[in-house]
């Protein structure tokens, strides 16, 4: 580096801080896409990790490379600059040639901070009414509803001879396997055993309910098949599922919400509507 020009040092500097912005800004409106296309936690995190990097390195090689640095000892009288020195600030700062006033540099950091600033605004959509997106109508609505099939983990379409007597069978809707709030189970039951109808009644007793504890919201398990009841392994809640499912010990104060079912014209089955309820943790749902 020594053997390189002054001005061609500071050129690359300035190459590589622009860069640097022009990162921070792409990554800015990486998370503002990733939002607007639906949000992904994962990608929102990296994208601001990258503009937040990004405006980090640029404002870090700025003042490294670009901002007078030495050994340098200033007699210092007090707080207020002399004249002198005021003016000799002032003259810096002013010359078309200062380091802090090179125009590229500055529309750079301009269009980063900008990108950043208006991404920070999109979260705000969220809070908006008649959208979808909206926290709590996000919360009720899921990925059930009529004619959406029931599909297991990988994906099969299940037929109601694809559940057992006494077998719990994890289901999902089709299409979104993946989705935290989706995940249901179907059990057969005999109907003769019901002291309270399933809240989303049944097909000759094959009944499909929410697996989230409406505790805390753990997947419930294991099935006890004399008892016809589901447990909760994290804090010890049991529902009843010959009662329509609600809780008979532990935390849980809500029933689980069961998923309305029919078999489709091609002999699968399929949702009818969505749960009877909002599934999972209750502490978000108004009395
Ligand atoms: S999450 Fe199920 S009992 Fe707490």
């Amino acid at each position: 580096m020594s053997g390189r020009h002054p001005s061609a040092i500071e050129q690359a500097a300035s190459r590589r801080i622009v860069a640097a912005f022009l990162v921070s800004a792409a990554g800015a409106a990486g998370f503002a896409v990733t939002y607007a296309l639906g949000g992904n936690t994962r990608w929102e995190g990296i994208c601001l990790a990258v503009a937040f990097a990004g405006l980090a390195v640029g404002l870090a090689v700025w003042g490294r490379r670009l901002v007078p640095v030495g050994g340098y000892v200033e007699e210092h009288e007090g707080f207020t600059p002399s004249p002198t020195e005021q003016a000799m600030t002032a003259a810096v700062l002013q010359a078309q040639d200062s380091p802090v006033r090179r125009r590229g540099l500055l529309a750079a950091l301009g269009l980063a901070l900008t990108a950043l600033g208006a991404a920070a605004l999109f979260p705000l959509r969220s809070l908006l009414p008649s959208d979808r997106a909206r926290p709590v109508r996000a919360l009720k609505d899921t990925p059930w509803g009529p004619r959406v099939r029931l599909v297991d983990a990988v994906g099969r379409p299940l037929r109601p001879e694809d559940v057992p007597a006494d077998t719990v069978v994890a289901v999902f809707p089709e299409g979104h396997v993946d989705t935290g709030d989706g995940p249901a189970f179907a059990v057969r039951l005999e109907p003769q055993r019901f002291s309270r109808p399933p809240s989303g009644g049944h097909l000759d007793g094959l009944v499909v309910w929410s697996l989230l504890c409406t505790h805390a919201g753990c997947p419930v398990r294991p099935y006890l098949k004399g008892a016809g009841r589901v447990l909760c392994p994290c804090h010890q809640s049991s529902f009843d599922l010959l009662a329509g499912a609600r809780p008979v010990a532990g935390p849980a104060a809500r029933a689980l919400p069961g998923l309305p079912i029919e078999v489709g014209p091609d002999g699968f089955l399929r949702a009818t509507g969505d749960f009877t309820a909002p599934p999972g943790a209750g502490f978000w749902s108004s009395p």
